[in-house]
C-alpha cells in the first residue's frame, strides 16, 4: 500500500538533498538509509523513515535511488523479493553496462518501470529544485513521472536506451576530474612559488571559467565537424610550447607534473604526425583506441 508520493533510498549528501527538495514542495516522503540516524533530521521535517529497503520502495509508486555505487545498489536490491507497483529511478553513478544490468534486476523483481539518471549538478542545486537531471529508459515511464522529477529541476529525457544517461554521466565526470586535476596541479605550483592560493583562485578563476565556456563550445563544434583548421584560438604547436614552460617551471619548484604530462605527450605525438599547426581540438583524434571504430 502506498503511503507516500516518493521514496528515497540513500541519504548521503545527494539523497538528503533530493529528500529535502520533495519535502519543501509538500510531498510525503519515505526514506531508507543504511545508517538509520541520518533519517533523523528529515523525519523532523515530516519524512517517514523505513527500516528496510523493500518496504521503503513499496511505500510509494516512485522511488529514487542515490547510493554510493552500483554494486551497493545491487546489494540493496538483493534484499528485496517483490517490487510490484514500484517505479525505480536510479540516480547512482554507474557505467552503461551496470545501468542495463540493474534495470534487468529491477524488472525481474516485478517493478513497473526503471529509469536510469544522471544528476548534472551539486546537491545544493538539487535541494533548491535547480538541478539538471538526464534520464534514459522508456519514455512512457518518464512522461508518467515527469512532474515529480521536475521537483529536482530540469528533467531531460534522452533515450529509450536505459544506458544512455550513463554516457553523459561518465563524459561529465571525465571533464570534472580532469579540470579538478589541472586546478590542483596549478594550486601546487602556486603554493611552491610562495604565492597565495586563494588570491590566485579569486583573481583568475572566475574570468578564466567564463572564457573557457566559449572556448570549449568552439572546440566542440570543431570536434563535431572533424575540422581543425583554420586555427581560431591556439594551435597544438603553440600550446605545446606553453605546456613545456609550465612543466619546466613546476619541475624547478619540485612540483609533480603527472597530470599535465599526459596532455604534453598527446601534443608531442600529434606534432610528430605533422598536425601541430592545427587547432588544439585535433588531439581528440588521438584519443581513440584503434579497435573501436564503430562510432560509439
Ligand atoms: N555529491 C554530488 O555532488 C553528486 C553529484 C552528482 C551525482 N551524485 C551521485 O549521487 C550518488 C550519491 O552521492 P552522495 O554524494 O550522496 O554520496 P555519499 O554522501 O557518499 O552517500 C553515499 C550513500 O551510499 C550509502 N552506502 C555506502 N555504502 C553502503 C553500503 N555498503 N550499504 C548500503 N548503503 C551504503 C551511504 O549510506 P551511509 O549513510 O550508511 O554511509 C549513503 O547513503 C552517487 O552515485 C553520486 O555519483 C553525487
Amino acid at each position: 500500500m502506498t503511503v507516500s508520493t516518493v521514496s528515497i533510498l540513500g541519504l548521503g549528501t545527494m539523497g538528503t538533498a533530493i529528500a529535502d527538495a520533495f519535502l519543501q514542495k509538500g510531498h510525503t516522503v519515505t526514506v531508507w538509509n543504511r545508517t538509520e540516524k541520518k533519517a533523523g533530521p528529515l523525519a523532523e521535517k515530516g519524512a517517514l523513515a523505513s527500516k528496510c529497503p523493500e518496504s521503503c520502495m513499496r511505500s510509494s509508486s516512485l522511488t529514487i535511488i542515490a547510493l554510493l555505487s552500483d554494486d551497493i545498489v545491487r546489494k540493496v536490491l538483493s534484499t528485496c523479493s517483490n517490487l510490484a507497483g514500484c517505479t525505480i529511478v536510479n540516480l547512482t553513478g554507474s557505467t552503461p553496462g551496470q545501468a542495463k544490468a540493474t534495470s534487468q534486476i529491477v524488472h525481474d523483481l516485478g517493478a513497473s518501470g526503471y529509469l536510469h539518471g544522471f544528476i548534472g549538478g551539486f546537491p545544493e542545486a538539487v535541494r533548491a529544485g535547480a538541478g539538471t537531471v538526464f534520464y534514459s529508459g522508456p519514455q512512457k515511464i518518464f512522461d508518467t513521472h515527469q512532474a515529480m522529477l521536475k521537483v529536482l529541476g530540469d528533467a531531460r529525457w534522452l533515450s529509450d536506451q536505459v544506458q544512455q544517461a550513463s554516457y553523459i554521466d561518465n563524459a561529465t565526470l571525465m571533464m570534472i576530474v580532469g579540470t579538478c586535476g589541472g586546478f590542483l596541479q596549478a594550486m601546487a605550483l602556486v603554493r611552491a612559488a610562495g604565492l597565495d592560493e586563494a588570491e590566485f583562485a579569486t583573481q583568475l578563476v572566475p574570468g578564466a571559467m567564463e572564457a573557457f565556456a566559449g572556448w570549449l563550445l568552439r572546440l566542440a563544434e570543431q570536434v563535431k565537424e572533424r575540422s581543425y583548421l583554420p586555427v581560431h584560438d591556439g594551435s597544438v604547436d603553440l600550446t605545446l610550447v606553453a605546456t613545456r614552460n609550465a612543466v619546466e617551471t613546476a619541475e624547478s619548484l619540485g612540483v609533480s607534473t603527472q597530470i599535465i604530462q599526459g596532455m604534453r605527450d598527446l601534443m608531442e605525438k600529434t606534432v610528430e604526425e605533422g598536425r601541430g599547426h592545427e587547432e588544439i581540438s585535433v588531439l581528440v583524434e588521438n584519443l581513440r583506441n584503434e579497435s573501436n571504430d564503430d562510432g560509439r
